[in-house]
Parts: structure tokens; C-alpha cells; sequence
């Protein structure tokens, strides 16, 4: 199989490695650099279980290339963990019961985060459409949508 060198910023470290040319970029993050916390459900950019941050944007590493990421800064969802918008939609997640499995969960809380941060006036319509491309198999969504209005509400409030 061909490869290809690749350099990138993953989670604020520098990282070269040489990958498969054809390597996704979630199969990259999972198998080479051990990081587990993004999920793949349906692998073809459809269920947004694989959502991630590039360069301060979502986007589905499993219809990502690897290859196509070279110079690029990507944020899974293990760097969120002392994320102040993060943190608060964790809280909110638990106390709204919109997750159950948990599979889609840190998809749903990227797409979560960039809707806070890009959309901060969102109202639940809206918030329902932005997370029209993240699939829940288990809570109805209800929970997930109270959970994200709430930490909207109580930044508008601050
Ligand atoms: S696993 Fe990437 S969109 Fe479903
Ligand atoms: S909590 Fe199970 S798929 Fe969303």
C-alpha cells in the first residue's frame, strides 16, 4: 500500500507520521495516534458520530482524508477537557438525560460547542436544524437540544 508523509497540529502537539495514503483521517487518530474519544458509526458522513474540529470548524473525519490534512489544526474531543463551553454542555448533557449509549455523544458535543460559540442568540428551531446532521439512536433528541438551549440561555444571561 502507498504512503505518504503528513504533518499536522493534533490537540495542540506537532505530529509527523508517515500514513497509508488512503487512511481517513478518524482511522488515522484512532489507530496511529490512540486517540478513541472520536467514534465512527456509518463511515460515510452521514450519522456525525466522527465529528471533529479543523481549523475552528466541524467536520466528519471518516470522509476526511488524512492526506488532506497536512498544515492543519485538528481538535478531537479529548482536548476539550478543560474547555470552559465544553464543560458546560458536559454538565448539561447529564442533567437534560440526552445521552443513553453515549455513541453519538462526542459528535453531538462538537457540533454542541460550535453551535454556542458561532450562534450564541440560537433559538431551539435553529439548534435543531444545526444538529440536523448528528444521528441519535437512543434519547428522541429532546434531551439534547434542552441541554444545548440551556447553556445558550445561561450565557445570554451572564
Ligand atoms: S462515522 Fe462519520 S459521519 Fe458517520
Ligand atoms: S445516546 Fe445512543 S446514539 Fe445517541
Amino acid at each position: 500500500m502507498q504512503t505518504i508523509a503528513l504533518s499536522l497540529e493534533v490537540n495542540g502537539q506537532f505530529v509527523e507520521r508517515q500514513i497509508q495514503v488512503r487512511s481517513s483521517l478518524a482511522d488515522f487518530l484512532r489507530e496511529d495516534l490512540r486517540l478513541s474519544g472520536t467514534n465512527l458509526g456509518c463511515e460515510h458522513g452521514v450519522c456525525g458520530a466522527c465529528t471533529l474540529d479543523i481549523d475552528g470548524a466541524p467536520a466528519r473525519s471518516c470522509i476526511t482524508l488524512a492526506a488532506n490534512c497536512e498544515a492543519k489544526k485538528v481538535r478531537t474531543i479529548e482536548d476539550f477537557q478543560n474547555d470552559e463551553v465544553m464543560a458546560a454542555l458536559r454538565d448539561a448533557f447529564s442533567r437534560e438525560h440526552a445521552l443513553q449509549c453515549g455513541y453519538c455523544t462526542p459528535g453531538m458535543l462538537m457540533t454542541a460547542r460550535d453551535i454556542v460559540m458561532r450562534i450564541p442568540f440560537a433559538d431551539e428551531a435553529r439548534v435543531r436544524k444545526e444538529l440536523a446532521g448528528n444521528l441519535c439512536r437512543c434519547t428522541g433528541y429532546s434531551g439534547i437540544v434542552k441541554a444545548i438551549m440551556s447553556v445558550l440561555d445561561a450565557r445570554s444571561n451572564q
